[in-house]
């Protein structure tokens, strides 16, 4: 089977090295993919959110299959195109996608199926925002509506940060379109815990979960991020945790989506907080997480391309989905400056030894060497038999690799082992 890919990050890398393991798939397009995936797949250069090209691409090429990884072009409605076509994808369509494309969608179905997740008002002016705020309990979260690129989420410890918020958003637009409805929610508090899920809309396998850490530096300081690293499996998600997720939150959101006529197919990643009232959704999104998907592609003992085949053709329960019963780390290596501006095309050199590394954001240039493009670049990821081993075996390998103008966290996974003690 001839499969295509689309996206071009560290999750897309992980995702065409697992399907590669399959016997059925005999070639991977990445569209556009990056240089440092080369030896893994075809990359084609057609941008992500190039609808018609990418159709087009799959028209005139042998694709058997379509796995759309990243939120803007399945919001945008790629899957729908291309199952018209007579493509078989995995991936939800556009009326399902609404689940991460629009905030205030995905509130309101948790208010109506009764699914636990933080307080909240919709708005879609300005002036009775500012009055709410005005009023609130504070700290309050202020979210833009529509994809923001990860970057529509304000925790606002004041009420002047909040009504700067409200401003930037509903009136400069600094997010576009996304930020002229928003959501104000309840600041909820508690560790938090990403769930990555296969469903077809019968069935819902939870995948092994992960903790991501978005903050630039060291001690979850700094500039919110996509994530600087992750690990696998998140010991706050215990198994009375992940028994109350599954009858209160998974099975609940698959019935919702169902009864709306918009039912998900695809994986399906509920971001999670375990507050001291239980756990509770703090978002949706209709797709594999990054950097998530850097630690649990890596436990999947099982054959992903065949899993991805059974959730297309609804038929999910016949997989065999089966996760090791050991850990991962997944460290990432950005560019100096990162989330804000970075230099590109900055020399790295990977050793042959270090083998399992992600790479998100790379060129190869003339003389075959690796340079950077992209604020994050690598992920570099490690399996150990507990989480211990896992970030120990991860930073031998970060400290392997030479990148000057990188940086990374040198804490992924301290809160995971700090949770395993107080335990
Ligand atoms: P997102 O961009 O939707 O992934 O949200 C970014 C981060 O904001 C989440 O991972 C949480 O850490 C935080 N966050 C979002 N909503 C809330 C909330 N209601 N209470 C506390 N923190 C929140
Ligand atoms: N790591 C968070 C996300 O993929 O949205």
């Amino acid at each position: 089977m001839n499969v295509m890919v689309i996206g071009g990050g560290g999750r897309e890398h992980a995702i065409i090295r697992k399907i590669k393991e399959s016997p059925k798939v005999t070639h991977i397009y990445a569209l556009p993919g990056n240089g440092g995936m080369e030896k893994d797949c075809e990359c084609v250069p057609i941008g992500a959110e190039d609808l018609p090209a990418i159709v087009e691409f799959a028209k005139t090429h042998p694709v058997d299959f379509a796995v759309v990884a990243p939120d803007d072009p399945l919001v945008m409605g790629l899957v729908d195109l291309l199952e018209a076509e007579g493509i078989p994808c995995f991936g939800p369509n556009k009326d399902a996608a609404i689940i991460e494309g629009s905030k205030a969608f995905s509130k309101q179905l948790m208010k109506a199926y009764g699914i636990p997740t933080a307080e909240y008002e919709i708005f879609t002016e300005l002036e009775p925002a500012l009055a709410y705020v005005e009023e609130c309990r504070i700290p309050v979260v202020v979210k833009a509506d529509g994809l923001a690129k990860g970057k529509g989420v304000i925790i606002c410890e004041t009420r002047d940060d909040a009504k700067e918020a409200l401003h930037s958003m509903m009136e400069d637009k600094v997010f576009g379109e996304s930020g002229s409805c928003v959501v104000i929610e309840e600041f909820l508090t508690g560790p938090e815990v990403s769930v990555l899920s296969f469903t077809d809309g019968n069935t819902l396998i939870p995948m092994i979960s992960s903790m991501d850490h978005k903050r630039a530096y060291d001690g979850d300081q700094g500039p919110n991020t996509g994530g600087m690293g992750t690990v696998a499996p998140n010991p706050y998600y215990t198994e009375e945790v992940a028994q109350q997720c599954e009858e209160e939150i998974f099975l609940p959101t698959m019935i919702a989506m169902n009864r709306e006529g918009r039912t998900f197919k695809g994986c399906l990643y509920f971001g999670l907080m375990i507050t001291e009232d239980g756990p509770k959704v703090i978002e949706y999104n209709c797709r594999f997480g990054d950097p998530e998907t850097q630690v649990v592609l890596p436990l999947l003992d099982s054959d992903l391309f065949e899993i991805m085949e059974h959730v297309s053709q609804g038929t999910l329960a016949d997989a065999e989905v089966n996760f090791a019963d050991d850990a991962a780390c997944c460290v990432v290596m950005a560019t100096k400056g990162y989330p804000g501006s970075y230099d590109k095309l900055c020399p790295m050199e990977i050793p042959e030894d270090v083998s399992n590394v992600y790479v998100a954001g790379a060129k190869v240039a003339e003389d075959g060497s690796l340079l950077s493009n992209g604020g994050r670049v690598l992920g570099v990821t490690e399996r150990g038999k507990d989480i211990r081993e896992a970030i120990d075996k991860a930073y031998e390998s970060v400290h392997k690799i030479k990148f000057d103008n990188g940086f990374y966290r040198t804490d992924i996974g301290q809160r995971a082992l700090q949770a395993l003690k107080e335990d």
